[in-house]
């Protein structure tokens, strides 16, 4: 499989979870992976993982997308290395499961600023070089949570239906340049965020983070005459 072979995939939000597993599926694939998060050890422990094939080189960037200057910065580091950005997905994200009065404003913000600024902070980073070279992909991973209702999720439900309007307003914008947009909506995902939300959940009825990232994967490999603009990867078993 040599679909991203020179590609360069930058990845938000891969220090653990489907970010981890997205970056694991396009290194497979033989593409270049930039992983970034604010843990600076654990993205270097999962970069010792990813595997290296072909002449593919990977890096690991420190970067709070929740932090303005923390992104001009990471993003030096990656322009520098990679000037030209194929595939940006902004997957980084928090949740908390609240009842809106509990919500403190600083709560709101900090979601927002993670879950939907990070993303538009980042995408402004890489489009201009995309829409320059005529290419590009960008994945927003919204939730299950932007499209249906679930209690205690203000915050994280209306940052999640920002990105999706973000992206689709974005790809309206871009799409005349060869730059798609894909918005991607999981549910239930089994990963670390489910080990401090509320709640009793049986987590073997939920998606295979793996599958999201194979999903991803082969929506990018579709040929430029062919988009994918959103996808929704639920549990089958379950309603959420
Ligand atoms: N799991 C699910 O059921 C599910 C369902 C729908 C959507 N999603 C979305 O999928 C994405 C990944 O979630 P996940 O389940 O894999 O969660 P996770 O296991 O908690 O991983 C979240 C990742 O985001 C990073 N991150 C958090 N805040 C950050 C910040 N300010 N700057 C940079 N990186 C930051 C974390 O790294 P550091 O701590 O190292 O910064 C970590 O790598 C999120 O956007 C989430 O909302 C998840």
């Amino acid at each position: 499989m040599i679909a991203f072979k020179d590609r360069v995939v930058v990845v938000t939000g891969a220090s653990r979870g489907i970010g981890q597993a997205i970056a694991h599926e396009f290194a497979d694939k033989e593409a270049n992976v930039v992983i970034a998060s604010r843990n600076i050890v654990l993205l270097e422990e999962v970069l010792k993982d990813l595997p290296c094939t072909g002449n593919s080189k990977h890096l690991a960037v420190e970067m709070d997308i929740s932090r303005e200057e923390s992104i001009e910065r990471g993003f030096e580091r990656i322009l520098n290395m990679y000037p030209s950005i194929d595939i940006l997905v902004n997957n980084a994200g928090i949740a908390f499961f609240k009842l809106l009065t509990e919500i403190r404003g600083e709560d709101w913000d900090r979601m927002m600023r993670t879950n939907l600024k990070g993303a538009f902070l980042c995408s402004q980073k890489v489009i201009p070089g995309m829409v320059l070279k005529g290419s590009g992909i960008i994945v927003n991973i919204s939730s299950v949570s932007a499209i249906k209702a679930f209690p205690y999720n203000t915050a994280y439900s209306a940052a999640k239906a920002g990105l999706l309007a973000f992206g689709n307003s974005l790809r309206e914008e871009v799409r005349k340049s060869g730059v798609n947009v894909v918005n991607v909506i999981p549910g239930a995902t089994d990963t670390p965020i489910w080990d401090d939300l509320n709640g009793e959940f049986d987590r073997t009825k939920m998606v295979d983070r793996s599958d999201i990232a194979r999903s991803i994967a082969d929506i990018c490999a579709l040929s430029g005459k062919t988009t994918v603009e959103e996808v929704i990867i639920r549990p089958a078993a379950g309603d959420f």
